[in-house]
């Protein structure tokens, strides 16, 4: 009998700490639902104490979920435990993860706290988090940097106060295997009490080893891995959910252990969360890039076609990616668009985002002759962009590309419901429609960054662009699909200035 791996993702707390990855309610509901479709065991929802809006996310997703534990971070204070308290309280399945840093350099520097200070405020977190459930996790937050006698001493006080998961971050991704496995080994050995709690491993990508890391430490007893779809996450990222669980899945041979995970939910997860957060994956990207599973070179087509396992260690349909499925036509009607929803596991709120999203896919259908499963995908990302008040809404647009003509574009946008319009040129089509929509808007913002993506194959497929926005210090993602590049563009630019001026003020759990 192998042992269980509990994977625990935190793409809605950690993840979303990316520069610009923040997600609205709906937003996070819809990723919980899809992680809970793939089996992870725990879905961080949040840090409740964050702000009312992060309280209210971890809230609702721990009313909705029922075959995942719900989750929601909490710093050692009373306060923010209480919150966390209170917003998993509706969860089938809920737990605290309190945390304190116990390094000298952030005891000392940061928290200004005497390490028996550190010791007494991490038992009496835990003790505050027992009085809402009996599931509690402590993470000493940069362990690795922390002395190892140190380390056991906490452990030690807060397994006694009654904590069931001990987690040790690698919080600024510093360490390598051979040494982050040697400290799962020696903490395990050294803990009273080690073998009562789960050993959970957090590693951050810094050094391109937090993968690597949360193996090694799997190897030496660690049974929970916290990580991230895509590995996104700040900085340089955590570590990557669909690398862990393929390296447990394709190496049993050497892993005492398995997980539940549907790995077929692979793809489609991180389709959605790239999507959702304006974090592309890069084409080379392990299990989930596009060319995870191409065969370029000629020597192994060749070796492919003749033997699949010449040059292939997992199979690209058992981590979902399908050939793109063609799903509806213009023809197809609601009955059909409402079955196929729910196949793809889509849950709309009622009848009226059913028609709305019917209706733009009539409107889809009659530019684009075939439908596929990722074009319903995003119509219902832009239908649940179109939810939120908007205070810029795009009316319409018109631009102009001719050989030896400088581009231009007009816009009519409405702000707060009054339609303001601007023609300008510009570089080309899209620097002119964003240089038009500034012209109307004046947000001053600073465009960090431009992307656009295929979201199928053929030239009649649906761009979806990317707009990375900064002002004051705030970064947002914004994101459009259409089959026009350039209406989708500056549906992109808008969303990013929507959620500028949605201005969400919230407490980073590590400041
Ligand atoms: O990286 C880290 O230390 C964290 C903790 C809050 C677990 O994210
Ligand atoms: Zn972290």
């Amino acid at each position: 009998m192998k042992d269980k791996l509990i994977i625990f993702d935190t793409t809605l707390r950690d993840g979303e700490q990316s520069p610009g990855a923040a997600m609205t309610k709906e937003e996070k509901l819809r990723i919980a639902r899809q992680l809970e479709k793939l089996g992870v065991n725990v879905i961080e929802a949040g840090f409740a104490a964050a702000s009312p809006g992060d309280f209210d996310a971890v809230k609702s997703i721990a009313e909705v979920v029922k075959n995942s534990t719900v989750c929601s971070l909490a710093r050692a204070s009373e306060n923010d435990v209480r919150r966390a308290g209170e917003a998993i309280t509706p969860a089938k399945s809920g737990r605290i993860h309190t945390f304190i840093a116990t390094s000298p350099i952030h005891m000392q520097h940061k928290l200004r706290m005497t390490e028996d200070q550190v010791v007494e405020r991490a038992v009496q977190a835990v003790k505050w988090a027992l009085e809402y459930t009996d599931d509690v996790e402590f993470s000493a937050e940069d362990a690795v940097r922390s002395e190892m006698d140190f380390l056991v001493r906490v452990f030690d006080a807060v397994i006694q106060a009654g904590a069931k998961t001990i987690n040790v971050p690698d919080t600024v991704g510093y360490s390598i295997p051979a040494l982050w496995g040697d400290r799962f080994k020696q903490l395990i050995e050294r803990v009273p009490g080690s073998d009562q709690v789960i050993w959970s491993t957090h590693c951050h990508n810094d050094l391109g080893m937090a993968s690597a890391n949360s193996l090694a430490a799997v190897m030496n007893g660690a049974r929970q891995v916290e990580c991230t779809i895509n590995g996104l996450g700040e900085r340089a990222g955590n570590a990557a959910l669909e690398e862990i669980v393929m390296a447990i899945k394709t190496r049993q041979d050497v892993f005492n252990c398995d997980t539940r995970i549907d790995t077929t939910q692979i793809v489609p997860t991180s389709k959605l969360v790239s999507s959702i957060t304006g974090y592309p994956v890069q084409p080379n990207k392990a299990i989930v890039g596009a060319n995870a599973f191409a065969h370029e070179s000629g020597i192994h087509q060749d070796g492919v076609l003749k033997h699949r396992e010449t040059y292939e260690i997992m199979r690209a349909e058992d981590v979902g990616w399908n050939a793109n499925r063609l799903t509806l036509g213009k023809l197809s009607g609601r009955n059909a668009f409402r079955t196929r929803l729910q196949e793809l596991g889509v849950v709309l709120e009622n009848e009226d985002a059913l028609n709305a999203a019917f209706a733009r896919f009539k409107e889809l259908a009659d530019r684009k002759s075939e439908i596929f499963d990722e074009d319903i995908q995003a119509l219902v990302n832009e239908e649940s962009i179109s939810n939120v008040l908007e205070h810029y809404q795009l009316l319409s647009m018109r631009a102009h590309s001719e050989t030896g003509v400088l581009p231009k574009a007009k816009v009519v946008v409405n702000i707060g419901n009054v339609p303001h319009e601007a023609e300008m040129q510009g570089g080309g089509p899209v620097d002119a429609t964003f240089k038009a929509i500034e012209e109307v808007v004046r947000s001053g913002a600073e465009l960090l960054l431009y992307s656009v993506n295929n979201i199928t194959s053929g030239t009649d497929a649906q761009g979806e662009v990317t707009v990375r926005l900064s002002k004051g210090g705030r970064v947002v993602n914004g994101q459009g699909a259409d089959t026009d590049i350039v209406v989708a563009s500056a549906k992109a630019y808008l969303n990013a200035l929507n959620k500028l001026h949605g201005k969400l003020e919230r407490t980073h759990p590590q400041v």
